[in-house]
């Protein structure tokens, strides 16, 4: 009997009709404020590829070739540099707000990119015309009204390709619960003459209430857990997240019932380590293996465990081909990395040599084929092709879900070899030019403190490092600049 969910009945339904909208609170809000830039790593396509792949979706087109759209795509921050990346993909980013695709046009014709294009329309009345291969909608499922809830996900069933993938990002109960029910709380207090000293804003009665909560209860710790997470997000984004006129919390195995109502198939979360949410340990994971059978009881027992507040999954559509036993071999198509979290030793030789090579070639990625052949060639007469290979693609398939293994579509390489004359992509240069943040080759956001903007502009390639050096030195004497140019190179961002 598959599990069901009884408690809080969905607010939207698949049979209601379209109620009308009388005001929109959510078009005011971006008319009246500019949404930040924002590049987000979990919707990098190098690595949904990756995460689809595992889940069995084979014949998914490779990032390299193939159509990306994205919904509520804001000034287009998080798809230029997705399509600078990719030239010969195509791209197209949707958002209602005029202004912001106005910005998005004009940087990506300022940066010459001629596979992007950005539409203004909005979600309620949009029509598909073409498919694609991943789809885009971050930010954008919990913060809209119902009836535009129910056509993000009606847009999905109908505009994937045969195998493609869409991420959709969606707060989550019962984690999110606490949050919601703090946030008018915060709201009544701030400015509030009857809490004098707590704080005028609702960062800083978020950070009153952070230093009042302790951590000496379970309780207390979410509280100030989320108090703290509030100040962190802090003016330019609380408006449209937390704050926003509407932020609303599903539980997974609703939005999955949604999702599967109108054709999609949930495959797995974005990142492949979000398989196994923070707070649930290996051992709990495999306690609940027996649950495979009901997948859509295991995410929600996942979900409870965890307390996650927010996911970020991926959907394909049912009648999309899935292989029916993808084994740990599947990592043999992907390029690999060290990812960020450190893992345990091991006895394994193979594995062992393995690790040394990727902390030899980070912070690039190389192909996993190229980096298990030179693992042979290091075990020498002792490699055992079929054991060691197995031994190798079982042991990068569990470190992946682990977060101790980056997997990306394809290779990525950094290089580290002095820089004479610092040069930024063009985007990158058109982004600092516009005080907007760079992005690194990971797809991070980089905000550096005010006014470095400035220099990263400068740094086209045609001025010698030691002349950028002396003019960081006269503007900016705070600044360590051989340290930031190095940050700079690891990240990708300089060459
Ligand atoms: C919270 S922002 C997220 C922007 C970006 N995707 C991100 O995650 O950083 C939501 C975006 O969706 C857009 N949006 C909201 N409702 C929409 C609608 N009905 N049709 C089209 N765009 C909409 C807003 O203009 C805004 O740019």
């Amino acid at each position: 009997m598959p599990f069901r969910l009884h408690a809080n009945p969905p607010r939207m339904a698949s049979t209601l009709p379209a109620k009308k909208v009388m005001n929109d609170p959510v078009r005011e809000l971006y008319s009246e404020r500019r949404y930040p830039d924002l590049s987000h790593p979990v919707t990098d396509i190098s690595r949904l590829w990756v995460s689809a792949r595992v889940a069995g979706l084979a014949q998914l087109a490779e990032p390299t070739n193939c159509r990306v759209l994205e919904f509520g795509c804001a000034a287009g921050q998080n798809l230029l540099p997705l399509a600078a990346r990719y030239p010969k993909s195509d791209f197209t980013g949707l958002d209602f707000s005029d202004t912001a695709v106005r910005q998005a046009r004009q940087l990506s014709y300022d940066a010459g990119l001629s596979n992007i294009r950005f539409e203004t329309a909005d979600l309620q009345h949009w029509r598909a015309s073409h498919p694609c291969d991943f789809l885009i909608a971050h930010g954008v499922f919990s913060w809209v009204p119902d009836e535009v809830k129910t056509r993000v996900l009606d847009h999905c069933g109908q505009v994937l390709s045969e195998s493609g993938v869409a991420c959709i990002s969606y707060n989550t109960l019962p984690g999110w619960s606490l949050r919601r029910d703090l946030v008018p709380l915060v709201k009544a207090l701030a400015n509030n003459p009857a809490a004098a000293g707590l704080g005028e804003t609702v960062e800083s009665v978020a950070a009153s209430l952070a230093d009042m909560a302790g951590a000496n209860t379970a309780h207390a710790a979410n509280v100030q857990a989320i108090c703290r997470d509030m100040v962190k997000k802090g003016p330019t984004v609380l408006p449209f997240d937390d704050f926003a006129p509407i932020c609303d919390a599903v539980y997974f195995a609703q939005f999955a019932t949604w999702a599967a109502e109108r054709g999609l198939r949930y495959l797995g979360e974005a990142r492949l380590q979000d398989n196994l949410p923070d707070g649930v340990s290996p051992e709990a994971f495999d306690r609940l293996a027996p649950l495979a059978a009901d997948p859509i009881l295991l995410q929600q027992t996942l979900d409870l465990l965890s307390g996650r507040t927010h996911r970020n999954s991926l959907f394909c559509r049912a009648d999309a081909p899935l292989e029916d036993n993808t084994t740990t071999a599947v990592v043999m198509h992907f390029a690999a990395g060290l990812g960020s979290i450190k893992l345990p030793p091991v006895e394994s030789l193979a594995v062992s040599q393995f690790r040394e090579l990727l902390e030899e070639v980070a912070p690039s990625c190389i192909s996993v084929q190229e980096l298990i052949r030179r693992t042979a060639e290091r075990l020498g007469s002792s490699w055992d092709p079929a054991r060691h290979g197995r031994e190798l693609a079982g042991w990068i398939y569990q470190a992946a879900r682990l977060g101790g293994i980056e997997l990306r579509s394809e290779p990525l390489e950094i290089r580290r070899e002095s820089l004479a004359a610092p040069q930024l992509s063009p985007l990158n240069l058109h982004f600092a030019a516009a005080n907007r943040p760079v992005v690194d080759v990971r797809h991070f956001p980089c905000r550096f403190p005010d006014g470095h903007e400035r220099l990263l502009a400068a740094m086209d390639g045609s001025q010698p490092a030691d002349q950028l050096a002396e003019r960081a030195r006269e503007e900016f004497p705070q600044l360590d600049f051989p340290r930031w140019l190095a940050h700079l190179a690891e990240r990708g961002i300089v060459t």
